[in-house]
């Protein structure tokens, strides 16, 4: 949710960058946290400039080209998802404060803004825009006017903005610094010879180096070409931690597909692989140690909650059905932002598992935080190293899926489903709630998942064909019993997100309560069906309720095990999955869905990797 990026090199004709190159280099790959509109600002020659376009990234390039920017060796720039203010020019980043001198973007939102607009206003400010930002930059001119310093400006004007914020600012006087603020907002630090970086996330510099210091909360970051240094928001000089990279550029690159979605659905069978990778021991027992918590501990969980948001929140649910049946330990899911508002119960034999990709998803860390303050023990499954959630807390299951910039998520979700797996298989082993063998036979279902994958992938032209024959479609609904409900609700949410259609997921035996008056003629209704191997009628219930529908109108589409020839029947179309255990089959039955919504919504000739309205991670609540 919005991106920023900040610079600086050596002066011109030295072995650095130039630092409009880098910026927009690094916009480019963080356009998938906002892309409402970009901007601009630099410092050379003791002049500050700045220039900014609503819509995407391509945008600002050609405003850039029509007029073009002086060679600078720092700067600062920012891709929007707009909060306060619509998406016009005047509402993007950057703003100007001290009498146009100082250049401020941001990430967040700053609740006190509209007090301190009053206040600024009174004191005979002028603004030119409706964003919270605008505020924080008048606030820092005007405490630079007295300092004559952007670090202790910065300083003094975070401690009076309250909300959530990355604050980078350039000052036309100080043209040996770029200075950067944090409060409960994505940050991190690039370091390079003779240059420094500043970005939201390390993908607005990957280009550039692979090393990179991760900032506490609250703390002030100024960097010039040779030196990073970092204080608390009380002044105190703080350290930062050191970490390396260790995805490479190309990750981040599209790779010869027409759209990241497309490419993170075919990294599917490595993302679930990499997870699974190292997680067992050579007698094949699950080893977990890199959790940073006490095993005693865990093995006295008595309640796991699962926090998480969208597509998260359906591997929560995933998650659910498979730690319930092999630890007997309670699971409730429940939407992060919906959770602190509700007065949980929750103690210290509690186990908060939260689920992000992104590790800065606000709602959920800001659920993470309250859980933790009410003494629970918290565990972050996550895809983002040195993220915030997985910072914050107790013990960390990282998913290393690798870096999904695709704004829909879906290598993530098989990941997250993947590592709930782990962590339930790993709860049972520790409490004896399952035997030594039954686990080890688990693991090598797992550990076969990737191939199976890779085969639905190969033999998906049907589903495309589908997709395409479907295109004018207003309305489609998914159903789905036991692990198949969560994969029938990430159906309907990726068709949702990605091709602007209305899309329903429903528990198949709900539908008798209310949603089967939707069903009229050519109704079509994806139903994930439960495999014929697993719980007593499952499957014959679904089957039933295929039948149902049908009797009604419906066109119906079923995902389903291969050999399920009942299903044949009852389906206009079936696609079928490889067997797998019953517990396991959202890691195969996801997969049809995402590509069905990825080539429909690429038939509607739509951005599939930058949905209207949506940003990659949400860092405002
Ligand atoms: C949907 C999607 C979102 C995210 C949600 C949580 O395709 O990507 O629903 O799953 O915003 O994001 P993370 O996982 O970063 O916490």
């Amino acid at each position: 949710m919005c991106g920023i990026v900040g610079y600086i090199g050596l002066p011109e004709k030295t072995s650095t960058h130039s630092a409009l190159d880098v910026l927009l280099e690094g916009l480019r790959r963080l356009e998938y946290r906002g892309y409402d509109s970009a901007g601009v600002a630099t410092v050379a020659d003791g002049v500050i400039e700045g220039r900014k376009k609503s819509g995407k990234l391509a945008n600002l390039v050609a405003e850039i080209e029509a007029a073009p920017l002086r060679e600078a060796s720092l700067g600062i720039g920012h891709t929007r998802w707009a909060t306060h203010g619509g998406p016009t020019d005047q509402n993007a980043h950057p703003h100007f404060g001290d009498q146009g001198r100082l250049a401020v973007i941001h990430n967040g939102i700053i609740e006190n803004f509209a007090e301190l607009k009053q206040k600024l206003l009174a004191a005979g400010e002028v603004f030119e825009s409706e964003t919270d930002t605008e505020v924080a930059a008048k606030l820092i001119g005007r405490y630079y006017r007295n300092a004559g310093d952007l670090t202790e400006a910065m300083r003094l004007a975070s401690n009076e903005l309250e909300g959530a914020f990355t604050l980078l600012a350039v000052h036309v006087d100080q043209p040996d610094r770029v200075v950067a603020s944090r409060r409960n907002s994505p940050l991190v630090v690039g370091l390079g010879e003779g240059e420094n970086f500043l970005g939201s996330d390390v993908s607005g510099f990957i280009d550039f180096t692979r090393e990179a210091v991760e900032l506490e909360q609250d703390q002030i970051v100024t960097i010039t070409t040779d030196d990073v240094a970092i204080i608390n928001f009380d002044g105190t000089p703080a350290e930062g931690k050191r970490f390396h990279i260790d995805w490479d550029a190309s990750a981040a690159e599209k790779g010869g597909y027409d759209s990241f979605m497309e490419k993170e659905i075919n990294e599917q069978p490595k993302a679930v692989e990499d997870t699974l990778l190292g997680r067992t021991d050579a007698s094949g027992q699950l080893t977990l140690d890199e959790l940073r918590i006490d095993p005693e501990e865990l093995k006295n969980t008595s309640k796991i909650i699962v926090l998480a948001c969208g597509t998260a929140a359906y591997a929560g649910h995933v998650a659910k059905y498979a730690i319930e049946h092999w630890c007997r330990i309670p699971v409730e899911v429940e939407l992060a932002h919906e959770f602190r508002y509700r007065d949980p119960i929750i103690d210290e034999n509690t186990l908060v598992v939260s689920i992000s990709q992104s590790g800065e998803t606000m709602d959920t860390l800001m659920a993470v935080r309250y859980a933790k303050e009410q003494g629970a023990r918290t565990l972050s499954i996550c895809n983002t190293n040195g993220s915030t959630i997985p910072r914050e807390s107790d013990a960390v299951l990282y998913l290393h899926a690798g870096p999904e910039i695709a704004v829909a998520s879906t290598k993530a979700f098989l990941a997250m489903i993947a590592a709930s797996y782990l962590l339930g298989l790993y709860l049972a082993q520790l409490r004896g709630q399952l035997f030594r063998e039954e686990i080890k036979d688990i693991l090598a279902d797992l550990h076969k998942i990737p191939a199976k994958i890779q085969k639905i992938l190969d033999s998906s032209e049907d589903i495309k064909a589908l997709a395409r024959a479907m295109k004018d479609t207003p309305s489609v609904l998914f159903l789905g019993r036991h692990v198949g409900f969560p994969v029938a609700l990430e159906g309907a949410l990726k068709l949702k997100e990605l091709a602007y259609i209305h899309a329903e997921g429903f528990a198949a035996g709900e539908l008798k309560h209310g949603p089967i008056a939707l069903i009229e003629q050519d109704q079509p209704v994806f139903v994930v069906v439960p495999s014929p191997r697993g719980r007593d009628s499952l499957h014959s219930k679904v089957v039933s309720n295929i039948q149902e529908v049908r009797a009604r109108g419906a066109k119906t589409i079923t995902v389903a095990e291969a050999g399920d020839d009942a299903v044949r029947e009852f389906s206009e179309t079936v696609f079928f999955v490889p067997e797998t255990s019953p517990l396991l089959m959202p890691l195969l039955t996801t997969v049809p869905l995402q590509i069905f919504a990825c080539a429909l919504a690429a038939e509607k000739g739509y951005d599939v990797d930058q949905p209207r309205n949506l940003a990659k991670s949400v860092t405002v609540e």
